[in-house]
Parts: structure tokens; C-alpha cells; sequence
């Protein structure tokens, strides 16, 4: 897997995902991680692997969905000599290779119900055979499952255990779609748009006006990877200082109604920090500035900027971060 690249949030939705990190990654309990494509369940996994007490093994990834059922077996479990044509020696599996660190079995949605069982066991006893294997074998391994599936319609379907579901699924760790995220959009755009310039050395400053409006309209059916797709894609093509729709390939066709209703709270935060975010655009992070243009006290723009977890968007004195970490923060809660 790529090494762990840090997780951006300031919504109440993905803080909520941030602290169910870092309390299962002082564990050793099987994890269930949904949500849609490109919502970040891989990079979770690398979060909680990374976070544990078993960092110091591997974490093993395996794509349930991409193997063949005929393989799979062998791969996860590993097979003796002779288990199979072609078996010509012994085989360990991935189960085996997560030895003292995690196994993440990605679109989990996709075994089969034999190997479901055989998991089953595994999660409920920790013994596994080998394929084509009568010794009995013990592995210290800890299993994060995901899925963009809905497992209980596979459930329904009889295509998934769900005793099985249970047993992976004590804890749940849902990544919501990011169109629902709120504010990060803006967050993760101008974060983006940052480490992506810097990247590949363009002087870029910021996004037009229109482009901040396509941001917010589009519905990013692919979530975050979608969004930092057209973001290095604008970055690839503008020419000039500020990021364009046209930079980022958003048309109108894909623009969608804005959400319908909203709490008056969940309203105004939103509003908040897009206009935040959009006058430290525009002023390229002179918070005199942006102060000014907003029309409040320095003092009041930062005490906004902490509250929304916003500093990492401007320059120091504002210190903090918008990103996991593990530094306190003076309430003593954890950012994210
Ligand atoms: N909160 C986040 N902050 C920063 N980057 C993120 C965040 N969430 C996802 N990403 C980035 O978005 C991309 C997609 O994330 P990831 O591969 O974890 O998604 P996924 O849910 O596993 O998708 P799929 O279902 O298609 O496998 C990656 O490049 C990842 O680094
Ligand atoms: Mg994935």
C-alpha cells in the first residue's frame, strides 16, 4: 500500500469518523469500513493500522473483488504442495503475511460463501487450514474489512453470512459520500490545490469566483478521489494564476440543485466557512484582509478559523491543523 497520506476533515460527519479511528485503533476488534467509492476507506485503514499497537507489522491488503474465486482461496489462505495443479510447493497466504499486523480485506462483499466460512472461523476461533492442508494453524492477525456494497441487501439475497456480517462488523465505520461532508469540500480543494501546485512548481494562487461556485454545485459521484483528480488535472492544464471551470472540467450538465433543507446551525456553519474559505482564496491568506472584507475583528476571524479548523488553510500564528494528527488540542480533543 502507498504510505499513509494524511486524512483531511472539518465536517461533524468525518470528525466523527476521526475519533472512531482512533478509539478502534487502541484495539484489536474487527472493523467494517463502507461508504461509497472514493471516500476514503483505504487511506482509514492505513489511519487505524497506523494508529495501532501493530504498526510495527504489515498490513496486508486483498482484493476480494479482483482474484479469481478459483485463487482466492489460495491467496488468502495459502496451499501445500499438490493442494492443486500447479501447487508445486507450499504457499503461505496473506492471512499468514498479516502475522501481528492487519489484514484488510477489501470489497469483502465479494467472497464467496465457502470462504465466508472458512473467514468465519478465523474470526471466531483464529484457526485456519492451508488449502489442501490437515494442520490446523494459529495466526495473531487483525482483520478491517471493506465494501461500497450494501451487505445487507447481500444479506437478503443470501449471498452474505450474516453471522458473518456481525463478526466483522463490530465496529462500523461509515465514510459518508463527500457531497455530504459540507464545508470540506472547500477545504479539501484549497488543500489540494496547495500540495498539488507546489507539486508540480505552477505559481497558483487560488480559484476564480466560478470555479468555487462549480466546486460546490457538482455532486462528486467518485467523492475525494474525484476531487483530487480534477484538481491535478486543472493544475496540469491552467494557465493562468487562478484555477477555471474549464481548468477543472466541471460542465454545467453535471451541476445539481443546491441540498434542499438544512438545520438553521448546519446552515450557517456551511455559509461560514465558504465564505471564509473563499475570501482567504482571494486574498491568498492575508487574514488583515480577509478580516476586513468579512467585516469582523482579526480576534473573531481566528477564533472562527480554530473553531471551523481552518488554520491550516493560512500561515501561521494559527498553528493547528485540519488534518489527523496526534497533537492535543488545547480543549484536549483530538483534530482531525
Ligand atoms: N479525508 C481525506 N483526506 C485526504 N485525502 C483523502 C481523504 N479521503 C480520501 N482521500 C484520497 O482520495 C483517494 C481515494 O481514497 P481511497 O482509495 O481510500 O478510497 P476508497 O473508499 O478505498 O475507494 P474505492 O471504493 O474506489 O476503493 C485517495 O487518493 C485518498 O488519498
Ligand atoms: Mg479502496
Amino acid at each position: 500500500m502507498e504510505a499513509l497520506e494524511e486524512m483531511v476533515g472539518a465536517s461533524p460527519s468525518i470528525r466523527a469518523v476521526f475519533d472512531s479511528i482512533r478509539k478502534v485503533a487502541q484495539t484489536d476488534i474487527p472493523v467494517l469500513i463502507t461508504g461509497e467509492t472514493g471516500t476514503g476507506k483505504e487511506l482509514t485503514v492505513q489511519a487505524i493500522h497506523e494508529r495501532s499497537q501493530r504498526k510495527q507489522g504489515a498490513c496486508v491488503p486483498i482484493n476480494c473483488g479482483a482474484i479469481p474465486d478459483t485463487l482466492l482461496e489460495s491467496e488468502l489462505f495459502g496451499h501445500e504442495r499438490g493442494a492443486f495443479t500447479g501447487a508445486v510447493q507450499q504457499k503461505k497466504g496473506k492471512l499468514e503475511a498479516a502475522a501481528n499486523g492487519t489484514l484488510f480485506l477489501d470489497e469483502v462483499g465479494d467472497l464467496l460463501p465457502p470462504l465466508q466460512v472458512k473467514l468465519l472461523r478465523f474470526l471466531q476461533e483464529g484457526t485456519f487450514e492451508r488449502l489442501g492442508g490437515q494442520q490446523t494453524l494459529r495466526v495473531n492477525a487483525r482483520v478491517i474489512a471493506a465494501t461500497n456494497i450494501d451487505l445487507k441487501v447481500a444479506i437478503g439475497k443470501n449471498l452474505f453470512r450474516e453471522d458473518l456480517y456481525y463478526r466483522l462488523g463490530v465496529m462500523h465505520i461509515h465514510l459518508p459520500p463527500l457531497r455530504e461532508r459540507g464545508e470540506d469540500t472547500s477545504l479539501m480543494a484549497m488543500i489540494f490545490l496547495k500540495r498539488t501546485a507546489a507539486f508540480y512548481r505552477k505559481p497558483i494562487r487560488g480559484y476564480t469566483p466560478e470555479a468555487i461556485k462549480a466546486i460546490h454545485s457538482y455532486s462528486w459521484p467518485g467523492n475525494v478521489r474525484e476531487l483530487s483528480n480534477k484538481i491535478r488535472r486543472a493544475v496540469v492544464m491552467a494557465e493562468g494564476d487562478d484555477i477555471t471551470p474549464c481548468d477543472l472540467d466541471l460542465t454545467c450538465e453535471t451541476v445539481q440543485p443546491e441540498d434542499s433543507l438544512a438545520s438553521l446551525r448546519v446552515a450557517h456553519r456551511r455559509i461560514e466557512v465558504e465564505l471564509i474559505v473563499k475570501a482567504i482564496s482571494l486574498h491568498r491568506g492575508n487574514l488583515t484582509r480577509v478580516a476586513r472584507d468579512l467585516e469582523v475583528s482579526r480576534t473573531t476571524l481566528y477564533r472562527k478559523l480554530r473553531a471551523y479548523n481552518l488554520e491550516k488553510l493560512v500561515p501561521s500564528p494559527v498553528d493547528s491543523s485540519v488534518t489527523m494528527s496526534n497533537h492535543p488540542e488545547p480543549l484536549g480533543r483530538l483534530l482531525m
